[in-house]
C-alpha cells in the first residue's frame, strides 16, 4: 500500500483563497487512500464534489482575468474531473482496485500540478489582486451586459 498524501506548507503558493482549497483536497485525497472499502463511495462522492468546486474556482480565476496560459491547465482540470466520474461509475459495479489507483493516482499528481500550473495562477492572481486591479469588479459583471456609458 502507498503512504497516503498529507499536508506540507511546501505546497503552499502564497495565494491565501487557493492555499485552503489545496489543503483541503489533500485531506480529501488522503481520505480516499485510507477509506475502508464499505466507505469509498461517500469519500469518493466528498472528492468528486471538492474537484468540481475547487477546477471550476481556478478556471472562473483565469477566465476573468484574462490569464495568458489557461487552455492546458483548464484541460488538465477537466481531464482528472472526467477519471473521477468514470472512476464513480466503477466503483458502483464492485471495481475497489480502480479506486484504490485513483487515490494514489491522485497523490501523485497534485504536487506537480499544484509546482508548474497553480503556482503560475497563484502568482498572478497575486500580483493582480496586490497590484490593487479591480479583480473584485470584474467578477460579476460582464461588459456585454452593460450599456457602453455605464462602464
Ligand atoms: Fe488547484
Ligand atoms: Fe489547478
Amino acid at each position: 500500500m502507498n503512504a497516503s498524501i498529507s499536508w506540507s506548507d511546501g505546497y503552499l503558493l502564497g495565494f491565501n483563497p487557493m492555499d485552503q482549497v489545496h489543503q483541503e483536497f489533500v485531506e480529501f485525497v488522503a481520505a480516499l487512500q485510507q477509506a475502508a472499502d464499505s466507505d469509498l463511495d461517500r469519500v469518493l462522492g466528498v472528492l468528486l464534489q471538492h474537484c468540481q468546486a475547487h477546477f471550476e474556482q481556478e478556471d472562473r480565476w483565469m477566465l476573468e482575468s484574462n490569464f495568458p496560459a489557461s487552455e492546458c491547465h483548464i484541460n488538465e482540470h477537466a481531464a482528472v474531473l472526467k477519471s473521477i466520474h468514470e472512476v464513480k461509475q466503477q466503483l458502483a459495479i464492485g471495481n475497489v482496485a480502480v479506486c484504490r489507483q485513483l487515490g494514489n493516482e491522485l497523490a501523485a499528481w497534485f504536487p506537480g500540478h499544484a509546482d508548474y500550473l497553480d503556482s503560475a495562477l497563484a502568482h498572478w492572481m497575486c500580483k493582480r489582486t496586490l497590484g490593487g486591479k479591480p479583480v473584485i469588479l470584474r467578477r460579476n459583471i460582464k461588459s456585454t451586459e452593460l450599456p457602453i456609458d455605464s462602464v
